[in-house]
């Protein structure tokens, strides 16, 4: 027996292609995973020991649900110092992973009957979260670049949300300064909230990162969403946070309180260290996504393989239509070159066309992908 809410959820392809890549790993075959979505590097040193000095100190307790102060007022000095948001430790909720901040940010706003507007290809999890609520979501259309076009024809009565996540996973897109404007003319106009999902924010390149909630006229409209798992190499520990109007964090902070009720309570501590403490690691961890990022995106363009430049995150998204569609090359990569992709299709009806490659891989893994694409390619 199941319900219906849950039968419209669809497994989550990124997951399942994972699962093949480390199963055909085991089975001896020399797969390059280029379908991971989490960094390739170790948690820095001073974070897992903050985490261990916490477990060792005894705090093996339950937290408050929206988490300990030390690091409910650490996100807030960081939201208002980096992303010039001004919201005080009250009004900062710590989740397991940025993922459990999605969910329960999108339960708090949505419901049967209300729309959910998704900019072009969008991460795997948001529409399964908007199904979840009972509310649906149309797919704003996007240029070759990855800009929204004409995103108020998306807008109807129905509307409640618009969700931004910039940089894009999977596109790597990088919204500017107008484009935001534009978006938050578009919710103040139609009464509408926005959700802007972070996590990618200090993985960017050649642009700097804009919070949307930070525009005039949003901060009441806005709920924004970070974590740790990618800035700061921390996916295993499931450690997100979450902001908005107070009546917002309300509900959300209920929703918590009944499920997850909390994040783990030396992981909280170890979140504390990631931002109270060096940052260096974080800017090298980028600088080499960065040296990534060109190799391949070069490597793409000498095969005639069309590709944008992503300013953010760590994925390149490129337009494969020429070569069968994402979901043929994807197949064609794995069978014939054994890499690991994730079709564009996994992302919405506007990712058909592409594939996403991720390149939290080394540089020679990288190196060789290439030449083994260019093998079938031939
Ligand atoms: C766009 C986006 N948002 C949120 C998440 C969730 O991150 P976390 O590991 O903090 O749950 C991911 C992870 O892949 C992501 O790509």
């Amino acid at each position: 027996m199941v319900s219906e809410r849950m039968a419209s959820i669809h497994e989550s392809k990124t997951l399942k292609i994972a699962a093949m890549a480390k199963k055909l790993t085991k089975d001896g075959l020399d797969i390059i995973d280029m379908s991971v979505g989490e960094p390739d590097f170790d948690t820095p040193k001073h974070i897992v020991e903050a985490g261990c000095n916490s477990l060792k100190m005894g705090e093996t307790h339950y937290t408050p649900t929206a988490g300990i102060p030390e690091l409910r007022r650490a996100i807030s000095e960081k939201l208002s110092r980096e992303n010039s948001l001004h919201a005080t430790a009250d009004d900062v909720i710590v989740t397991p992973g940025a993922k459990m901040a999605v969910f329960a940010a999108i339960q708090a706003l949505l419901q049967e009957g209300d729309e959910c507007v998704l900019i072009g290809p969008s991460w795997v999890s948001y529409e399964p979260c908007v199904a979840f609520s009972g509310a649906s979501v149309t797919w704003g259309n996007v240029d070759e670049n990855f800009m929204p076009i004409d995103l108020a024809a998306n807008i109807n009565p129905k509307t409640r949300v618009i969700l931004v996540n910039s940089p894009s996973n999977p596109t790597g897109a990088v919204l500017d300064q107008s484009v935001l404007m534009e978006i938050r003319d578009l919710a103040e106009d139609h009464d509408l909230f926005v959700i802007s999902d972070e996590i990618y924010e200090k993985i960017i390149y050649d642009h700097t990162h804009l919070s949307i909630g930070s525009l005039p006229g949003m901060e009441d409209r806005t709920v924004t969403i970070n974590g740790f798992s990618k800035a700061y190499a921390m996916t295993g520990w499931r450690l997100g946070y979450l902001t908005g109007p107070r009546e917002t964090m309300k509900w959300v902070n209920r929703l918590l309180s009944h499920s997850v009720s909390q994040a783990t309570t030396f992981v909280q501590r170890a979140g504390v260290a990631a931002i109270q403490g060096p940052q260096d690691e974080v800017f090298s961890m980028v600088a080499e996504f960065r040296a990534r990022r060109d190799l391949l995106v070069a490597g793409l363009k000498s095969l005639g393989i069309p590709c944008s430049i992503p300013g953010g995150a760590f994925y390149v998204f490129p337009d494969v239509s020429e070569f069968g569609g994402g979901d043929v090359f994807t197949e064609k990569l794995l069978k014939d070159a054994l890499i690991a992709a994730t079709p564009g299709s996994a992302f919405g009806p506007g990712g058909m066309d592409y594939v996403r490659l991720s390149y939290a891989t080394s540089q020679s893994r990288i190196k060789q992908a290439v030449e083994r694409i260019e093998k079938i390619l031939k």
